[in-house]
C-alpha cells in the first residue's frame, strides 16, 4: 500500500464527508445543534473547550442498508461519556435518536458512517468547563473508507506500540473522549512502522485494544479477548461478537488478562471495530500469526458478521 494513512483504521478518523455539490441535492447536510446546514455553516467557535481542550466526547456509527447498526448502544455510550465528563447534554438522548436519523435521511445515506459530536461549548482560556455556555452537538454523516478487500483477505499486519494506554485511573479509556492524542501517538508508531494499527499495552503491560479498535485471540479452537479491566473502550463491535456472532457459529468468548506473549503465540488474531467491522491480524511486529493467513475461525466470523448487518443490522 503505497501511504498507510490513505486507508481508513478503525478510529474512523479518515472517512470522508458526503460531497456538497449543488447536482446533488440534500447532500452534505449537518446536523448542529438542532439545525440542517451545509458544511460551510457548521462552524464552531474557536473558543470551544472541545477544540481548545479535547474536551467533549464523540460516536462513531455505522448505517448498513438503512438500517444504523446499534444505534441505541452508541447512543448510551455517548450519554455514559457526557456524564462520566460532567457534561450534561442540552438534547435528550432521543432528540439525538431523531437528529442522527434526519441527517442519514437528509444526505441520502443508505450505507455509511455517522460522526456524533458533543463539544463542552464556549468558555474562558481557563480550564473550568463549567464556565462554558452551552455545549454544542453536531451529527455528520459521510461516506466510509474501509480497509482494502486484501486486508480481509490476507490479514491486516500491526505492531505493539511503545507507547501505552491511558491508565483507568488517569482518562478511563471506556470514555470515549475527543482526546485522542494517546491513540494518535500510538497511531503515528504503527504509520512509522508501515501498518495502519498498533496494539496499545496497559501500564501493567497487559494488552489491552488497539488505537482504534478492540483485539481477540483464538488458541486451539478458544476464542479470548482482554477483559474491560484491561482498560479500553467498551466497543460495540467487540460486544457483538461476543453476544451474537460468536455464539450464531457455536463459539463463547473469554474474557480475560492476556500477556502480549500470548497473542505472539496465538493461532489466530483479530481486531474488531465500527470501522474496521472483523479483521484477521496475520502479523505482529515481525511475527507471524499461525500459518500468515487468515485462519478459518475469524474468516467464518467477518462472513457472520457482514451477514447480519447487511441482512437485517440491529439498530438495539
Ligand atoms: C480506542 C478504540 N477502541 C476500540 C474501538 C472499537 O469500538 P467500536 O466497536 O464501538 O467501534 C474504537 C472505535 O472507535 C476505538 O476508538
Amino acid at each position: 500500500m503505497s501511504d498507510p494513512s490513505d486507508a481508513s483504521t478503525a478510529c474512523e478518523s479518515e472517512s470522508k464527508p458526503l460531497s456538497n455539490a449543488s447536482s446533488a441535492p440534500n447532500t452534505g447536510q449537518i446536523w448542529l445543534d438542532g439545525r440542517l446546514v451545509p458544511p460551510g455553516e457548521a462552524t464552531i467557535s474557536v473558543f470551544d473547550h472541545g477544540l481548545l481542550y479535547g474536551d467533549g466526547c464523540f460516536e462513531g456509527i455505522r448505517v448498513y442498508n438503512n438500517r444504523i447498526f446499534k444505534l441505541k448502544s452508541h447512543l448510551e455510550r455517548m450519554y455514559r461519556s457526557a456524564e462520566a465528563i460532567y457534561l450534561t447534554p442540552r438534547w435528550s438522548l432521543e432528540e439525538i435518536d431523531d437528529a442522527i436519523r434526519m441527517t442519514v435521511a437528509a444526505n441520502d445515506l443508505t450505507d455509511g458512517y455517522v460522526r456524533l459530536v458533543f463539544t463542552r461549548g464556549v468558555g474562558t482560556l481557563g480550564l473550568n468547563p463549567f464556565l462554558c455556555k452551552d455545549h454544542t452537538a453536531f451529527v455528520i454523516a459521510a461516506d466510509i473508507a474501509l480497509y482494502p478487500d486484501e486486508l480481509y483477505q490476507n490479514g491486516l499486519p500491526v505492531v505493539v506500540a511503545n507507547r501505552r494506554r491511558v491508565p483507568v485511573e488517569c482518562l478511563n479509556p471506556e470514555i470515549k473522549s475527543l482526546n485522542y492524542l494517546n491513540n494518535i501517538l500510538a497511531k503515528v508508531e504503527a504509520i512509522k512502522a508501515g501498518v495502519l494499527e498498533a496494539i496499545m499495552l496497559n501500564e501493567r503491560g497487559e494488552v489491552g485494544e488497539c488505537t482504534g479498535d478492540n483485539i481477540f485471540m483464538i488458541k486451539d479452537g478458544v476464542i479470548s479477548t482482554p477483559d474491560t479491566s484491561a482498560g479500553m473502550l467498551h466497543g460495540v463491535t467487540r460486544k457483538f461478537v461476543i453476544e451474537e456472532v460468536a455464539p450464531a457459529l457455536g463459539h463463547t468468548v473469554v474474557e480475560r488478562p492476556h500477556g502480549i506473549n500470548e497473542f505472539f503465540e496465538a493461532d489466530e488474531v483479530f481486531l474488531t471495530g465500527t470501522a474496521a467491522e472483523v479483521i484477521g491480524v496475520n502479523r505482529i511486529d515481525s511475527t507471524t500469526i499461525g500459518n500468515g493467513a487468515v485462519g478459518p475461525i475469524t474468516s467464518s466470523l467477518t462472513a457472520k458478521f457482514r451477514e447480519i448487518v447487511q441482512e437485517n443490522a440491529p439498530e438495539d
